[in-house]
């Protein structure tokens, strides 16, 4: 049975007001309104989107807001694909394409790709709603070119979350609270031994390179 947050993502008005409202206040409340994760976040993201001839690979796209983002600046041949498997998203993302950009639908705990193709792939905002979210961090390694990068951002446990109420809340609409060691660890398990990890209030930024092999 579907959890709440996925009824949610798949609803038409909810993707409709995503990218300007949705979004933006939901980062906020990381960091129960001030800009730390909003800061980072552009940081990351800056970096992710620098210029180059690469391929990559936006997992629970959403509308889109980050694919088209990190498609600014490539250049030669550079793409990014965006994968989601909600329909409402997905058609939002289409309303502004992008020429670097593409959008498949699909789950992102069966990556539609072969091993090794992207020298980045990201997955923003999504781990934590997904039901059986550690498969997919194997996933998004699987699919990783050896010397390329993976980059979430995802949700963390802290003292706040920890209270009895936030986990209530947490329950009832299916959002998971990951425990500070679990995505390292499970990056580290799938092979990576480079691992960066930035706990930003109530998120976690995660960076890992998967070796040349
Ligand atoms: C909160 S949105 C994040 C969108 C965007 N990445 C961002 O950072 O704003 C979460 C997205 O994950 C997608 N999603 C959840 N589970 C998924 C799965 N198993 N496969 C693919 N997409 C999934 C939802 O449809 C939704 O669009």
């Amino acid at each position: 049975m579907p959890t709440l947050a996925q009824i949610m993502m798949g609803n038409p008005v909810v993707s409709a007001v995503y990218e300007r409202v949705w979004r933006p206040v939901f980062t906020r409340l990381f960091s129960f309104g001030g800009p730390g994760t909003a800061e980072y976040d552009r940081a990351f993201t800056a970096y992710l989107a620098r210029s180059g001839d690469r391929q990559i690979l936006d997992v629970a796209c959403g509308p889109g807001l980050y694919t088209r983002r990190l498609a600014e600046n490539l250049t030669g041949d550079g793409r990014v694909i965006g994968i989601d498997f909600s329909k409402a998203m997905l058609d939002r993302a289409a309303r502004g394409p992008h020429p670097r950009t593409a959008y498949v639908r699909g789950d992102a705990h069966r990556l539609p790709f072969p091993d090794d193709s992207f020298d980045t792939v990201t997955c923003f905002a999504a781990l934590y709603l997904i039901p059986d979210p550690l498969p997919v961090v194997d996933e998004l390694v699987r699919v990783t070119r050896p010397g390329g990068e993976i980059a979430i951002f995802t949700s963390v446990e802290t003292q706040f979350s920890k209270l009895h109420t936030v986990q209530a809340i947490g329950a009832i609409t299916g959002y998971h609270f990951f425990k500070p060691h679990e995505i390292p660890d499970r990056l580290h398990r799938a092979g990576i031994a480079r691992v960066e990890q930035a706990i930003v209030d109530q998120g976690q930024f995660v960076l890992a390179h998967k070796d040349q092999g």
